[in-house]
C-alpha cells in the first residue's frame, strides 16, 4: 500500500508515587490522563524530514537538542517499518505543556512512532512500540525507567517495578488536582542529581529511596482499602523525601504547602521535579475547588482536576 498520512495518539501521565526511586528498582504507580492528548501526524516525503509542533517548525536535522528524542523516534520507527532512509513531515499537537513532569517527551516519542508506523501500514505489538519509545527516550533521559513510556499509552493506572508493568485494579478514591508550577524541569538533570547523591552519599540516599519504595507499597494497600487519607499522608511524606534528595524547588514547596493548608489530604511533586507539576489529593469536589484556588493563588500557571470516577474529568483552568 502507498504511504499516507499516519496518525498516532498518546496521553499525558502523572506519577502518583515512586518517581526517582523507580530508577533504583523500587515500585511506582502512574496514571494516564485521557483528556490531555498528544497527537502526531507523519507524512512520508522525498525531501528531508521536518517537524512542526512543540514550539518548533523546520528541518528535523536542525531542531534544537530537546527534539533529539523525536528525531530518534521518527528514525527508529521508519527503520522498523523497513524505510530507514524515508523523509517524513511530522507534526504534533499537544494538549499539555512540555517539561512539566506530565510525560511530554515519552508521549511525543510514542505518538510519533505510532504515526510513522501507521503511515507505512506497519503493525507492531505494544511491546515493540514500548521498546521503540524507550530507544527514543534514552536520548532524552539517559537511562529512563520506562515508566513514562508505559503510562503515556496506558488505559488505566499502572504499577511498575523493574520493567514489569501490571494494571492496577484500583483507582484513587479522591479528587486529584494537578498544578503546573510554570517552571520547566529537566528530568535528565534531576535524575543525574540523584545519581550523584547516590554515588557520593550512599547511606542517606539509599535510606530515602528505600522509604519512597516502601511508601508506594503502603499506598497500594491504602488504595485497596479505599483509605484516601492514608494515601494523602504518604503523598506529603514522599514530597518531603524528594525535597530532601534535592529534586524539589521553592515553587513546588510553596504549592504543596498551599494545597495542604487549603485542606488537601496530601500533596507532592510529580515527575522529575525542580519544576513541573504538583499533585494534591482532596476528598470532595468542594475541597478540590478550594485546593485548586489555593494553588492558583500560590502561583500555579495552570491546573487540571481529575475526578475519582472515570469520565468526570473537569476542565482546565489556565492563567
Ligand atoms: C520522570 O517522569 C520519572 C523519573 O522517575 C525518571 C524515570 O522514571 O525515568 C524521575
Amino acid at each position: 500500500m502507498e504511504p499516507h498520512v499516519g496518525v498516532g495518539q498518546t496521553v499525558a501521565k502523572i506519577i502518583l508515587f515512586g518517581e526517582h526511586s523507580v530508577v533504583y528498582g523500587h515500585p511506582a504507580i502512574a496514571m494516564p490522563l485521557p483528556t490531555l492528548r498528544m497527537t502526531a501526524r507523519a507524512v512520508p516525503t522525498d525531501g528531508p524530514s521536518t517537524l512542526t509542533g512543540l514550539g518548533w517548525s523546520g528541518p528535523l536535522a536542525q531542531a534544537p537538542a530537546r527534539f533529539a528524542s523525536i528525531a530518534r523516534a521518527a528514525s527508529v520507527a521508519a527503520s522498523f517499518a523497513g524505510h530507514p532512509d524515508a523523509g517524513l513531515n511530522i507534526s504534533t499537537d499537544a494538549e499539555f505543556p512540555p517539561e512539566r513532569g506530565l510525560g511530554s517527551s515519552a508521549a511525543a516519542a510514542g505518538a510519533v512512532i505510532r504515526a510513522v508506523l501507521d503511515a507505512f501500514d506497519t503493525p507492531a505489538t505494544r511491546e515493540e512500540i514500548f521498546s521503540l519509545t524507550q530507544e527514543a527516550e534514552t536520548v532524552a533521559h539517559g537511562r529512563p525507567s520506562g515508566l513514562d513510556a508505559v503510562a503515556t499509552s496506558a488505559d488505566a493506572p499502572v504499577h511498575f517495578q523493574a520493567g514489569v508493568v501490571t494494571a492496577l485494579d484500583v483507582v484513587p478514591d479522591a479528587w486529584i488536582i494537578i498544578a503546573d508550577s510554570g517552571v520547566e524541569g529537566s528530568t535528565r538533570e534531576t535524575v543525574a542529581h540523584v545519581r550523584h547523591r547516590y554515588d557520593t552519599d550512599r547511606a542517606a540516599t539509599t535510606a530515602a529511596l528505600d522509604r519512597l519504595g516502601e511508601i508506594t507499597g503502603e499506598v497500594v494497600t491504602a488504595l485497596r482499602a479505599r483509605d484516601a487519607a492514608a494515601v494523602g499522608r504518604r503523598a506529603t511524606e514522599a514530597h518531603r523525601l524528594l525535597a530532601g534528595l534535592g529534586v524539589s524547588n521553592e515553587q513546588l514547596d510553596t504549592l504543596v504547602a498551599a494545597a495542604v493548608r487549603a485542606g488537601a489530604l496530601g500533596a507532592k511533586l510529580t515527575g522529575g521535579g525542580r519544576g513541573g507539576c504538583v499533585i494534591a489529593l482532596a476528598s470532595s469536589q468542594k475541597d478540590a475547588v478550594r485546593v485548586e484556588e489555593a494553588m492558583l493563588g500560590a502561583g500555579a500557571s495552570a491546573t487540571w482536576v481529575h475526578a475519582p470516577e472515570p469520565g468526570q474529568m473537569a476542565g482546565e483552568v489556565a492563567r
